[in-house]
This record gives C-alpha cells, sequence and structure tokens, in this order.
C-alpha cells in the first residue's frame, strides 16, 4: 500500500510538472524566442521604435481600445522620427510622399487594405469590399456622389439647415453643439426627422465595438475570446445599427420612383435591372454611410465652432467669406483631423519603397493622419490655429512663418482610387453649415469641456459636449 501510495503521489508531481512544463515553460519559451527574433533577425529590425512594440501587438492594442492610439503614435514619432515601428509588423509614416507611394493611382492596387472589420458575413459595404466586388459597388455608388447629385442635394439641404437653425435659436442660452451638429448630420445622411435620435447615440457604441474587434483581431486564434471583454451593449450596437440600417432601405425600396427625388439611392434604383449592388449590400453600404458621413462631418464642424471661439481676433463674419471659409475648414481638420488613425495597407510580396524606404513583403503600412498633421515635421506653428496658412500665397493675410508648411502630407480624405467617396459632398456641407452658422450667430463657450487634448478617438473622435451660448449677429 505505502508503495503504491509513493507511486501515485511521484506520477502525479511528475504529471503535475509536465503540465506546468507544456502550460508555462513551453508558451514562455516560444515568446522568448520570437521577442529575440522581433527584435534582432526581423525584417524590421532597423526600423526605430520601442523594443517593447517591437516584440508585441499589445501596447499599440491597449492604446486603442482607451481610444488613445493615435496620440501615442503622434509620442512615438515626436521621439523616434518621420517612420516608426509601432507594432512587430506595422509602420507609421508621416511623409508627405508616402500617400502617392502607398493610395496613389499607381500604387494602390498593390497596397490591399488591412484588418478592416467586417460587421458582416454575406456582403461588405464598400469600404471593405474585396477586389472582386469593390470596381463594381465604387461604380454604382460613384453616381450618387457627382458634382450634379451633390447639386442635386441642395434643397434637401437647405431645408435641413433651416430647421437646424430654428432649433439653435430656441435653445440658445446653453446648446450642446457638438450633439447637434451630430444629429443635423445624420439627418442631412439619412433624411430622417429631427426628432427621431436614439439611433444615433448607437453610433459611438458602434465606433468602440469596431475599434476593439479590429484591434482584436490582431491577435489571431485569441481573437474570440479577447471578444469576451467587449462592452455586450457596444456589440449589440453594431447590430442594432445595421437592423435600423436595414429597415430604412427597406423603407427606401417602397417608395415609389420620384424623378425629383436624387439621393444617393435614386441613382442606384434607376439602374436596378442591371443589379449594381445587392440587397445585402444596399443595407451594409447604408449602414457605413450613415457613419462615414455623420462623425467626421460633425467633429469637423464641432472643432471649428470651438477653435473659432477660442480665437476672438478671428471674426466670425470674415471667417464665412470665401477663401477664408476653405481655410478655416481645412485649419480644423489638421488640428482636429477628424479621422486620427490610417488606413491601413499591406505591402506586397516582393515587398516596395514607400517614402525612399525600402519595406518587406506583407509589413503594414499607414499614416496615423493625428501625427502627419501635428508635428513640426511638417507644419511650422502646428499648435496654433491658424488658417491663413491655407490662403494662396500672394494672399495679404498670408502668414510668411508657415511658407515651409508641408501641404501636400494633408490629406484628411485620403488620395487616389480608394479615397473618400463622399470628399465633394462633405466639403459642400460642411461650409453651407458653417458660413450658416457663423455669420448669424456669435459664440460663447460656456466651459472647456471640449478640450480636444483630453478626447478620445476611436476610429472617428469621441467628442464631449461642446456647450456654447448663442445670440444672433446683428449685421
Ligand atoms: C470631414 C469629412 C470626412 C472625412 C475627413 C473623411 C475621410 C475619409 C477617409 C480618410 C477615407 C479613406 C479610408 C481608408 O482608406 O481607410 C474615407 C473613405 C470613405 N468615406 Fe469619407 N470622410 C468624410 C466624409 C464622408 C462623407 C460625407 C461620406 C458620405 C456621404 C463619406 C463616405 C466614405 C466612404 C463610403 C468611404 C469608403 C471609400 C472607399 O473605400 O472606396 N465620407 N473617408
Amino acid at each position: 500500500m505505502a508503495v503504491l501510495t509513493f507511486l501515485w503521489e511521484h506520477c502525479s508531481n511528475y504529471r503535475f510538472f509536465s503540465f506546468i512544463k507544456v502550460v508555462i515553460v513551453v508558451p514562455s519559451l516560444y515568446l522568448l524566442i520570437r521577442a529575440v527574433y522581433r527584435i534582432f533577425l526581423h525584417p524590421l529590425r532597423a526600423f526605430p521604435g520601442p523594443k517593447l512594440r517591437a516584440i508585441s501587438h499589445i501596447p499599440h492594442a491597449i492604446a486603442g481600445t482607451k481610444g488613445r492610439a493615435a496620440f501615442d503614435v503622434r509620442d512615438l514619432h515626436a521621439r523616434y522620427g518621420e517612420v516608426v515601428r509601432i507594432a512587430p509588423d506595422l509602420l507609421s509614416f508621416m511623409t508627405p510622399s508616402f500617400w502617392q507611394d502607398i493610395h496613389g493611382h499607381a500604387a494602390a492596387k498593390k497596397f490591399p487594405k488591412y484588418g478592416y472589420f467586417k460587421a458582416r458575413g454575406d456582403a461588405q459595404p464598400l469600404l471593405t469590399a474585396d477586389e472582386k466586388d469593390y470596381p463594381r459597388q465604387r461604380a454604382a455608388l460613384m453616381q450618387g456622389f457627382s458634382e450634379r447629385a451633390i447639386a442635386g442635394q441642395e434643397s434637401t439641404l437647405k431645408r435641413h439647415i433651416d430647421l437646424f437653425m430654428k432649433r439653435l435659436e430656441e435653445n440658445s442660452e446653453r446648446i450642446d453643439m457638438s450633439q447637434w451638429f451630430q444629429w443635423l448630420t445624420f439627418d442631412l445622411i439619412g433624411e430622417f426627422a429631427l426628432s427621431n435620435h436614439p439611433w444615433v447615440a448607437i453610433l459611438v457604441r458602434w465606433f468602440r465595438a469596431v475599434s476593439f474587434a479590429t484591434n482584436a483581431n490582431e491577435f489571431g486564434m485569441l481573437a474570440p475570446v479577447l471578444m469576451l471583454f467587449t462592452d455586450i451593449k457596444d456589440l449589440m450596437g453594431i447590430k442594432i445599427h445595421q437592423e435600423n440600417a436595414a429597415a430604412a432601405v427597406k423603407k427606401r425600396l417602397e417608395m415609389e420612383d420620384d424623378p425629383n427625388r436624387n439621393d444617393i439611392w435614386s441613382y442606384i434604383l434607376r439602374r436596378k435591372h442591371e443589379n449594381p449592388l445587392s440587397l445585402g449590400e444596399m443595407e451594409i453600404n447604408a449602414a457605413a454611410l450613415l457613419i462615414a458621413a455623420t462623425s467626421p462631418v460633425a467633429d469637423t464642424l464641432s472643432g471649428a465652432i470651438y477653435f473659432l471661439s477660442r480665437n476672438p481676433k478671428l471674426t466670425l463674419s470674415s471667417t464665412s467669406k470665401m477663401p477664408y471659409l476653405h481655410a478655416v475648414m481645412n485649419e480644423t481638420m489638421r488640428c482636429y483631423t477628424p479621422t486620427p488613425g490610417g488606413g491601413r495597407r499591406q505591402a506586397p510580396p516582393g515587398g516596395a519603397t514607400v517614402s525612399g524606404h525600402y519595406v518587406p513583403g506583407g509589413t503594414v503600412v499607414a499614416v496615423y493622419q493625428l501625427p502627419a498633421f501635428t508635428l513640426p515635421n511638417n507644419f511650422a506653428l502646428p499648435d496654433c490655429y491658424l488658417p491663413e496658412r491655407w490662403l494662396p500665397i500672394d494672399h495679404p493675410d498670408s502668414p510668411k512663418a508657415t511658407l515651409t508648411d508641408e501641404q501636400e502630407v494633408f490629406q484628411p480624405f485620403s488620395v487616389g482610387p480608394k479615397a473618400c467617396i463622399g470628399k465633394g459632398y462633405a466639403y459642400a456641407e460642411i461650409k453651407l453649415i458653417l458660413a450658416r452658422v457663423v455669420w448669424h450667430f456669435d459664440f460663447e463657450l460656456l466651459d472647456n469641456g471640449f478640450a480636444v487634448e483630453k478626447q478620445r478617438a476611436f476610429l472617428f473622435r469621441e467628442r464631449p459636449p461642446l456647450n456654447v451660448k448663442l445670440s444672433v449677429r446683428q449685421h
């Protein structure tokens, strides 16, 4: 009996130690060897960056889930220069030539999109469509974004903006402009009533969930486990948003064709016998457009009001004049870029040269807009809100100090064949709203809750309230 007990204890200890070996020692050894490889032997070893980031994707993922990834990348560029290895296989550039080298017409085919979260299995929106479906989808949607189509939206824009201005006057004592811009831009793209806003609140949850999932995907097989840590309400946000969008598309499809209606869908429906988009693609593109056309535009409008209110030397009436208005928009998007991160792309198998650097095949590359637009490498007086830097150089107000600005790096809508399809619409919409608002009202910031530097960003900005008091201007 005693012998049996001894053997059992011995064996179970042996089993226990084997278990420990398998569960702890083997993975630790693997991680150690991988860390050594990634620092000393990896093809990206020569690119500067912190060792911890060369070893693991975890620091970048943590920053991403906290909404601080772009801010951290900015600090890394400030320390390490124009190209930084921000994760084992991920390089961030802040060079002007990056745009053409990666996104330009010649390059875009060679550098596929990387790591975009696919919220639906059976149909993709334009942003995440694969190479087979992308050209058909882009061609189908492009018609709705042509100059003619945008001009056709004018009466819709005017109707919503008129109502918006009325609401501002009614609530002028204290109004959260950030929220109201979100509602307005949502209504403009969706043609929904100003009184129906619970859906808009879901968008914030959508950003967080998609941002979390994108970061989790970097960990391969562990991704489903990591997803257990997402806030379930955020995940539901994706589902509810898609269901709402599908229901709205259904309602739209049931409408009679009206030759005077010029929304994006009318161009697609008039060609429906050619099947330009499947029903699933219409639903998921509607969901994507409601996001893409709302937040960045509301960010820019909120940012403009914030910066203008803090810079009393900028008279609001001069701001509403061209070309000053354009300069205000650009400077707002420079100081408060709506898409602070960067669309990631993957280098082709044979590698490629990007901004003079050889990048091995498979490397993921991106321009993080926040560092590229706000570090002194590219812009003089980067922390000053200085719309005049965007005026033509022969304009009497064009400052000498900013003549060295690398304006080419400023591409808030990206460039090339996959650049923002809504750029023309966004400029038209922002200019119209901004001109109306700054022409009609004086603003007084009621608190500093909007402080830009403290904000978080998940794909787009997570804007806090922008509380202002409005008074109607006496012209
Ligand atoms: C200030 C406003 C806006 C900014 C800064 C902005 C920025 C961008 C950027 C940087 C991309 C490229 C993303 C990537 O390659 O990963 C993009 C794509 C896109 N944007 Fe915008 N956008 C704005 C407004 C709009 C509006 C108003 C719409 C629609 C009405 C829109 C619809 C889209 C769509 C559908 C794509 C995907 C294009 C494609 O992959 O072919 N955006 N946007």
